[in-house]
């Protein structure tokens, strides 16, 4: 289970988080547990839950090491800082911060050479889906962007599915539209990487899940876990969905 937050809190309010969140889900082992602050809060976040099973994400990273690259943030800088994940390509970057298929490829190598497992974003605009397009638009991300990666670097990243009409909306994909989408992005991975890696990949679905619909969402094998904004700002929230 992952939590993105976006673009909210502060470092006393990351501190402030787990120490409501860790007594309720911080030594789960039942899944793993990945939260994704902004950058200024990696610090506290990690510092926060060591000694927990609880993991820290980024919500970018950058494909070089080092260099000129104003804004960006590497991998081995991520490292460094005890950070073991990286959201790649979510919807809003892709929106209104110019990721491409393209982009998302190099930074999922760029993380995977620096030893953080990606966690690749795709999804739909809500006219794709009206439209009939969704396999279509999913198709074109996967083979531009993660159909670039080796079979050794596939077998080491995460998909999550976010439909974009679901994010932030309340509107959930019900359980068998999010379901079948699943089946199809790894219908994609078995045609690209074969049946083994289609089997093994785990794809996480995310988009207004909540306490109260989790338990639905999971109930289909297809969904190996959930990406979840707005519920994941909350520890009594995020904490209900990790140990629903
Ligand atoms: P919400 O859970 O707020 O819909 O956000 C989903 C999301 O974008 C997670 O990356």
């Amino acid at each position: 289970m992952s939590g993105n937050w976006k673009m909210f809190k502060t470092p006393a309010e990351t501190t402030a988080f787990f120490e409501k969140f860790l007594p309720l889900a911080g030594n789960a082992t039942h899944c793993e547990v990945v939260i994704c602050p902004p950058f200024t809060n990696l610090a506290a976040a990690v510092d926060a839950v060591k000694g927990s099973n609880v993991q820290i994400g980024s919500q970018n990273i950058s494909w070089a090491k080092d260099g000129a690259f104003t804004g960006e943030i590497s991998g081995p800088m991520l490292n460094a800082a005890g950070v073991t994940h990286a959201i790649i390509g979510h919807s809003e970057r892709r929106q209104f911060f110019g990721e491409t298929d393209a982009t998302v490829l190099k930074r999922t190598q760029g993380a995977l050479e620096f030893g953080i497992t990606p966690i690749v974003c795709v999804g739909e605009l809500l006219a794709d889906r009206e439209s009939g397009n969704t396999e279509a638009v999913l198709a074109g991300q996967f083979l531009n962007g993660i159909a670039g990666l080796t079979e050794a670097q596939f077998a080491k990243i995460v998909i999550a599915y976010e439909p974009v009409w679901a994010i932030g909306t309340g509107k959930t994909a019900t359980p068998e539209i999010a379901a079948d989408t699943h089946r199809a992005i790894r219908a994609l991975v078995r045609a690209k990487f074969g049946k083994d890696a289609a089997d093994a990949v785990r794809i996480l679905y995310g988009g207004s899940v909540k306490p109260d619909n989790v338990k639905v969402l999971m109930a289909q094998p297809e969904i190996d876990g959930s990406l979840v904004g707005g519920a994941a700002l909350d520890p009594i929230s995020f904490a209900s969905i990790v140990n629903f």
